[in-house]
């Protein structure tokens, strides 16, 4: 069902309620998301992005009951990956000639995943098309935002950004806006995409920012491609976003750890204590990896100035879940965080050291050589441990 976002703007996507998993089994969509796609029908009629291709012939179907499908002039492809343009092919069967805009790199994209030769119109940033009524739409490149394929479109007159990924949420709603929802969820469900998929690309967001700032573009919304639209100040998120680009910390430590005998798990909430006597203002998590979701341990990750690594040893090595989460954290490239290890261990005692030096390839500053405890925590290794964490706390 088509919804008005405003005048001859309509939103035609598809919410996904029941979505709790996300670029296969990466991200988890707690609150589902949605697939905004958006039909403008000025003198021309445009259509911007599709919806994930499940749902591409319920799409098309739905867009048909609105419209004949040939009335449609343009379609503007801002981003290649499946979860927009996944209707592309059933709508393309039903109107093959219809050109589509985007970059030199969606074409890429769109080709390598549908093999068709479709009408393509590469655009670049500040290219322009007249859609009617005195309105354009204008084009403005966000490689790596998060694709190399990314673009946004902005249409004059009703200032709107169409922004795509950039700035979205995973957020299962009926409401079309920003002032219409939960925004505790909506601000959880912003920062935490931004910190599982944005992190990466802080340096080239910010120069992006920058452009579009410099564009001097009345922005009255910002229509992403997932969750709401920013109707209600939405140079709000612009705004967090440019905060969020900039190395982003809080005062938060959080304490990550796996745990066999649960040895390394009471140095956990020893260290934890540790910490907030040490620095009683500071906010500490605390995850078991083996319990938690690895992509809401990332969100406080990204809130963190330091992160406190446990696990014990096994095979001279440590626990695969520490050491895939490490690796996770290795590709979102985090800036100016600070380290520590801990663990258990029986024999041979590896695990501190192991920690230490992923930790440092991943672009951690690490602090101190770390603590390591031989067999379960007695209560001097207990009293220890809560030392350790006070170091931490004042480092
Ligand atoms: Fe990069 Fe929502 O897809």
């Amino acid at each position: 069902m088509k919804k008005q976002v405003i005048n001859n703007v309509y939103w035609v996507g598809k919410v996904d309620w029941e979505l709790r998993k996300f670029h296969g089994n990466e991200y988890s969509t707690h609150k589902g998301s949605t697939y905004n796609s958006y039909l403008i029908r000025e003198g021309k009629t445009v259509l911007i992005d599709t919806v994930w291709d499940p749902f591409a012939e319920e799409f098309v179907e739905n867009l048909a009951s609105e419209i004949d499908l040939n009335k449609i002039d343009y379609i503007v492809a801002n981003h290649g990956e499946i979860d927009h343009s996944g209707g592309l092919l059933a709508l393309m069967k039903r109107i093959p000639d219809k050109p589509i805009y985007c970059t030199a790199n969606a074409v890429k994209s769109l080709k390598g995943q549908f093999h068709q030769d479709w009408d393509f119109r590469v655009v670049k940033t500040g290219d322009k098309i007249d859609i009617g009524n005195g309105k354009e739409l204008i084009f403005v490149e966000m490689p790596m935002l998060h694709w190399p394929d990314s673009m946004a479109t902005y249409l004059t007159k009703d200032n709107v950004l169409f922004s795509n990924d950039a700035f979205g949420q995973h957020l299962a709603t009926e409401k079309l806006f920003n002032d219409q929802v939960d925004q505790c969820d909506l601000f959880q469900e912003s920062i935490k995409y931004y910190a599982n998929i944005l992190t990466p690309f802080s340096a080239i967001l910010r120069k992006k920012l920058d452009e579009i700032i410099s564009l001097n573009l009345p922005i009255d919304m910002i229509a992403t491609s997932h969750g709401v639209i920013w109707r209600d100040n939405p140079m709000q998120i612009v705004e967090k976003y440019s905060q969020w680009a900039d190395d982003y910390q809080e005062n938060q430590i959080t304490i990550v750890y796996d745990t066999m005998w649960n040895g390394t798990k009471l140095l956990a909430e020893k260290i934890s204590e540790g910490i907030s006597i040490g620095d009683p203002d500071v906010v500490v998590k605390v995850y078991n990896l083996a319990k938690s979701d690895e992509n809401d341990v990332v969100t406080d990750i990204f809130k963190s100035k330091t992160v406190v690594m446990g696990s014990p040893t096994i095979s001279n090595s440590i626990l695969h879940s520490v050491a895939g989460f490490i690796h996770y954290m290795k590709g979102l490239k985090f800036k100016g965080k600070k380290s520590a290890a801990f663990g258990c261990y029986g024999w041979s005692g590896e695990s501190v050291k192991v920690i230490n030096e992923m930790m440092g390839n991943a672009g951690f500053e690490v602090i101190t050589e770390g603590y390591r405890n031989q067999w379960n925590p007695d209560a001097d290794a207990q009293k220890a441990a809560i030392e350790f964490g006070k170091t931490i706390a004042k480092a």
